[in-house]
């Protein structure tokens, strides 16, 4: 089936546009409705530019708008769960942006009201779709990595563009949850969202801005499966926007540069007239400028995925569930960071699998006296064998001519 959805928009800053300059795209057939912001003038100017036929300023009445059947949620994460269960009580289609609560209780009442209504809900993770990730998680299904053993997600730049962002209580916390947020759930992908987060291990400090939460984390994530997750995000990266993963398996590796140094560089002595792209610190010198930047940060194989999966009525690739799953695994950080200790995540609602077949173990067996632990050609052009004893657990090493 293929639908064409009326949305109200509730967001008008950066999400917000980002999020029309997709719908509103080439040729989209999926189009705001309605558009809903603090102030008559950023939600009438917004309108006018996007030719959005309505606009307001009440959550509440642009849910409600008749014609609409999807309500998209881009507004400070302090408001999400009020809109959310705004949207719910109205029958709408939900898509959230992340994350989706400011902590896990948050997301867990409000993929509890989504359930209850029935409603279709979506989390909006771009991250996860970018045309490489997600070329990247089809070769890890497909087995090319082998077992994937440590996943590495970076996402770090300046700090944000709005004031809300810096308010520990309206954000729910800082670098870790506006940032990390993005980095869990490319890691979970990586790993198998089926398997369990199980502890993790956080470090968050306040190095630079003058604010209470923090603007720099590092974390460790360890799954039921003995996979590791490793996050490190920042608020005070100079030089632009720095999103890089790392996927490590047993028969192979992934890099991917999402922003900066993709083979896009460009020099300019006067710049060129500008915005660059998102977070860019000048538009002078070296420049590392975006192609298609809503392409390239997912958000067109996002809503295209999001909507999909609403006109063939089955759950999109990311759901609310995963969101409260994130807000598990990110209060388990800040717990970590606060006690310095190894922290449970806790995870009231579970849905994957129960028991994960470990990732460790590999044990190739050479003849029947010795395993081989590892294979190397020499610079002389021998090849070297280093071998284990089965029986005595001795470690020995062998050169082949
Ligand atoms: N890559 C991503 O997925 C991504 C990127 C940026 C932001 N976000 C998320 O999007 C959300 C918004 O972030 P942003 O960067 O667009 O913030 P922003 O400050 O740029 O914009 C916030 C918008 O919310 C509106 N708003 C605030 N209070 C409101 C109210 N009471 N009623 C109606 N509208 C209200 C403002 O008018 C503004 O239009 C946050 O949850 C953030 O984490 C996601």
């Amino acid at each position: 089936m293929r639908n064409n959805h009326k949305i109200t928009l509730l967001g008008t800053g950066l999400i917000g546009t980002f999020y029309t300059m997709t719908l509103h795209g080439p040729r989209g057939r999926d189009e705001v409705h309605h558009v809903c912001a603090a102030t008559e003038e950023e939600a009438r100017s917004f309108a006018q530019k996007w030719n959005i036929p309505r606009w307001s300023c009440d959550i509440k009445k642009a849910v409600n708008d008749p014609e609409t059947d999807v309500v998209i949620v881009g507004i400070p994460n302090h408001l999400h769960q009020e809109a959310v269960l705004q949207a719910a009580a109205a029958g709408k289609a939900i898509l959230c942006t992340k994350p989706l609560g400011r902590n896990a209780v948050e997301a867990k009442i409000m993929l509890e009201a989504v359930e209850k209504a029935g409603v279709f809900a979506g989390y909006l993770e771009d991250l996860v779709y970018t045309p490489k990730t997600l070329k990247s998680l089809d070769s890890v299904k497909k087995g090319a990595l082998g077992k994937v053993l440590w996943v590495r997600s970076r996402e770090t730049h300046p700090g944000p563009h709005s004031a809300w962002f810096w308010d520990l209580e309206k954000a729910g916390g800082g670098a870790i949850v506006d940032m990390g947020c993005h980095c869990v759930e490319i890691i979970r992908n990586f790993i198998g969202k089926d398997i369990k987060p199980v502890e993790v291990m956080c470090t968050a400090d306040t190095l630079v801005h003058p604010i209470e939460a923090e603007d720099s984390g590092i974390g460790l994530i360890r799954f039921e499966n003995k996979a590791i997750g490793q996050f490190e995000v920042s608020w005070t990266f100079r030089g632009g926007m720095d999103l890089r993963d790392e996927v490590a398996g047993t028969e192979g590796t992934i890099w991917l540069n999402h922003f900066l140094r993709t083979g896009f560089e460009m020099f300019t002595a006067v710049g060129r007239g500008g915005y660059v792209a998102e977070k860019a610190e000048g538009d002078t010198g070296w420049l590392f400028p975006v192609g298609d930047e809503v392409h390239e940060l997912g958000y067109t194989p996002m809503f295209a995925e999001m909507f999909d999966a609403l006109d063939n009525g089955v759950a999109p690739m990311e759901t609310f569930y995963d969101g409260y799953v994130v807000n598990a695994i990110i209060d388990a950080c800040y717990q970590s960071a606060r006690s310095k200790q190894w922290e449970p995540v806790k995870l009231d609602i579970w849905r994957g699998s129960t028991v994960a077949e470990s990732v460790s173990g590999k044990k190739v067996a050479v003849d029947e006296k010795f395993i081989l632990i590892k294979e190397e050609r020499m610079p002389d052009g021998k090849t070297k064998l280093i071998l284990k004893d089965k029986k005595t657990g001795e470690i020995l090493q062998q050169i082949m001519e």
